[in-house]
């Protein structure tokens, strides 16, 4: 009794999972999406006895791993990846992405690219033709995030976007707080012209941490339909 969006995220999620081989360093992503692979990778193991090492990408993702078993170390003691398996909120035609609804694109931006390979899961609707219509997630320390957030609107009002508006994430009447300790703002820019040049000049202001712009990282996007099916972008 999933309902179609969770029975299209876990065929994606189950085919992701069939990548992973015997020995594998591997990095596990954040979001709904990742919580099937997670559940995906643990039947795994213990079906086929495999011994892994697995890096998350936020403290949430690493108590779903550990509490089904899966051997968690910290990202310094992992080294190098094979593979990053991560959801993600859009993805287009160049495989580019964009990341951090879920507010952890720093650490899971860290993993993915310290990997061989990343694999993105996804339901079908998470394709766009130009990225942008999800607010693109920025992670900025919180001395003085005003003035970070003053400055990435003056250059959004110089750039190929059609929003300049960056809003403070909250957690209820707090402002929200990643597991890095920072906060995020989310800018509403309907469509991105450039997403490489926006995600460069985005990390030179001073204050950003890191933008949830995801660009010549993923190799693959593994797109799921409710009916299990599965398609792969590569
Ligand atoms: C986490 O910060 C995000 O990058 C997630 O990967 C993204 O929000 C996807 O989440 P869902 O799989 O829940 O849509």
């Amino acid at each position: 009794n999933l309902t179609p969006v969770d029975r299209a995220k876990y065929a994606a999620a189950r085919r992701a999972v069939d990548l992973v081989e015997d020995g594998m360093k591997l990095g596990l992503g954040t979001g709904s999406t990742a919580a099937w692979m997670v559940r995906a990778l643990a039947q795994k193991v213990r079906d086929e006895g495999l011994r892994l090492t697995c890096v998350p990408t936020s403290a949430r993702t690493a108590d779903l791993a550990r509490e089904l078993g899966l051997r968690v170390v910290p990202f310094e003691d992992a080294g190098w990846l094979d593979m990053t398996i991560d959801g993600t909120d859009e993805f287009d035609g160049n495989l580019a992405l964009i990341k951090g609804g879920g507010g952890a694109h720093l650490m899971e931006k860290i993993v993915a690219t310290a990997s061989d390979r990343m694999v993105v899961i996804t339901d079908a609707s998470k394709e766009v033709k130009a990225l942008g219509a999800f607010p693109l997630p920025v992670e900025v320390v919180p001395f003085g995030w005003q003035a970070s957030r003053m400055l990435i609107e003056e250059l959004l009002a110089a750039m190929d976007v059609m929003g300049t508006q960056a809003s403070l994430r909250m957690n209820g009447s707090r402002p929200y707080i990643t597991d890095e300790g920072n906060h995020i703002l989310d800018l509403s820019l309907g469509r991105i012209g450039n997403p490489r040049q926006l995600s460069l000049a985005l990390n030179q202001v001073p204050g950003v941490v890191e933008n949830g712009l995801f660009i010549d990282i993923c190799d693959a996007v593994v797109i799921g339909f409710p009916d299990g099916m599965v398609e792969l972008r590569d």
